[in-house]
């Protein structure tokens, strides 16, 4: 498993953009996904963080998206076909599915993991609990 690999790397280093950086390479490496990275919350919107993969949109409005509805409702959303999500914002025609996680400190919502996948269904109850652990390392 990877989570090992990512509480060695995380532990001790209290820098978000180090650790998101370091996370989104490790996950992107390791299965391959098409776009995996960060947008952190500023104000009323996300702003793009680190990220493997190609380029991406720069911001996204609160409750807009996949991410921003990650943000809203403050839970995790798996979209097994990307198109049937009702504002699923298109950074790439090549992504099919995905599965955004938000990141806690505090009892505040502080940014979103997202990763795109090129195939549909890529992500089950088992990717949101390890991805959920995932994020956990950096608090
Ligand atoms: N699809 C996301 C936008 C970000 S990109 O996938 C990198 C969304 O609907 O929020």
């Amino acid at each position: 498993m990877v989570l090992p690999q990512i509480e060695s790397v995380v532990n001790g280093e209290s820098d978000m953009v180090a650790n998101m950086a370091n996370i989104a390479a490790i996950l992107h490496e390791t299965f391959g996904f098409w776009w995996t990275g960060f947008y952190r919350v500023e104000g009323k919107e996300l702003i793009l963080g680190p990220f493997q993969g190609p380029v991406a949109c720069n911001r996204i409005a609160f409750g807009r998206g996949v991410c921003g509805t990650a943000w809203e409702r403050g839970e995790t959303i798996c979209v097994p076909n990307v198109h049937e999500f009702t504002g699923h914002i298109a950074c790439s025609s090549k992504s099919k599915s995905e599965i955004v996680v938000p990141v806690w400190r505090e009892n505040q919502v502080i940014a979103v993991l997202d990763i795109d996948s090129a195939e549909y269904g890529t992500f089950d109850e088992i990717d949101i609990k390890y991805l959920e652990d995932v994020v956990k390392t950096m608090i």
